[in-house]
């Protein structure tokens, strides 16, 4: 087994998932902002390592994702944040794209940035801990969209980031985000995202990715929000399971789902049947950020004060999610 196949597969043992804390500072400030709190360094830093030092980092949560910040902050009781990640039993990561820009000749649809100067960046991210990392193309559903030039152009950009990321000795997460926004049904979004993950896996091939050493960041099939389509979430399971049973190489040990706008609840269910029914060899587990912080921000956005408060919501979404990776969730579980 490769050292990196061993890190994908120790971040998402048992049950564990991912913690996506890596909002850029623009989006943190927009979740701070919703809960009247004031984005400074020092309260992005204080919600998130409370977080950080919650029981749940040590029995559910097998991997985080930083921003460049926070990988780089100080906690209150004077430890380095990738330090008191593993002291937890975590696994420290970061996101190393720089975000989606616009794509020229499609300015319609984005491409993500970041491959320039990222050798060096990977090894400052390597020193200061990070084991494994991030980068999320985004694609939108509409007629013409995403286009052959959008799917092409962030699967090369996906494929490159992967081999500097192995070749720096960490696990890159492949996130090729199709996003939920517009009025496609199932049937448009899951023929989108195999389309999607088809060619990134064609690319990483062609970059010579070592696919054990890989995590699959998708997001599930679901209708679009404003579509008239409904489906239950026994079909969005069998759908997404469908869709990465036949685009998803047999190598790659598993897949960490984003949450993608659903709801704390939405996404714990979905998680929940896709492993009920998961006859596949792959780990289907979780790589949330508002599924997972959610009710633990507006409380905190509350009670400022009350820490433990805070961590015992985090504590109980962290532990739900943990449930559905194993197909044991039920909603008399959730009080
Ligand atoms: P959500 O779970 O909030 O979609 O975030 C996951 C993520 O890391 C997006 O890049």
């Amino acid at each position: 087994m490769s050292e990196l196949n061993n890190i994908a597969l120790k971040i998402l043992e048992k049950g564990k998932g991912v913690l996506a804390a890596d909002e850029s500072t623009a989006t943190m400030t927009k979740r701070l902002d919703s809960v009247n709190v004031q984005s400074t360094p020092q309260n992005r830093l204080l919600f998130r390592e409370t977080l950080f030092s919650a029981s749940s980092m040590t029995d559910c949560i097998g991997g985080v994702i930083l921003f460049d910040e926070t990988i780089k902050q100080i906690s209150s009781k004077k430890n380095k944040i990738p330090e008191l990640i593993s002291k937890m039993g975590s696994i420290p990561g970061i996101k190393v794209d720089t975000g989606a820009k616009v794509l020229a000749s499609s300015p319609d649809e984005k491409i993500t940035e970041g491959l320039d100067g990222l050798r060096e960046r990977l090894s400052e991210y390597y020193k200061l801990g990070a084991k494994f990392t991030k980068w999320r193309g985004v694609y939108s559903i509409s007629k013409e969209y995403p286009s052959k030039l959008s799917i092409q152009a962030n699967a090369h950009a996906l494929a490159r980031y992967s081999a500097l990321v192995q070749e720096c000795n960490m696990v890159p997460i492949v996130e090729p985000e199709v996003l939920m926004d517009g009025e496609h049904s199932a049937n448009e979004c899951y023929q989108k995202t195999s389309e999607v993950i088809k060619k990134c896996f064609e690319e990483l091939i062609l970059h010579k990715i070592d696919l054990s050493g890989i995590i699959l960041k998708p997001n599930m099939i679901l209708p679009g929000n404003k579509s008239k389509d409904k489906i239950s979430n026994e079909e969005v399971a069998k759908l997404t399971l469908k869709c990465l049973e036949s685009s998803v190489p047999s190598e790659v040990p598993g897949v960490a789902f984003l949450s993608g706008g659903q709801s704390e609840i939405e996404a714990t269910e979905n998680l929940n049947l896709i492993n009920k029914y998961n006859n596949t060899k792959f780990i289907m587990s979780y790589s949330y950020g508002r599924a997972l912080q959610q009710s633990a921000l507006k409380f905190w956005g509350q009670n400022i004060q009350n820490l433990d408060g805070t961590q015992k919501i985090f504590n109980h979404r962290a532990k739900m999610n943990t449930l559905a990776a194993q197909g044991k969730w039920s909603k008399d579980l959730e009080v």
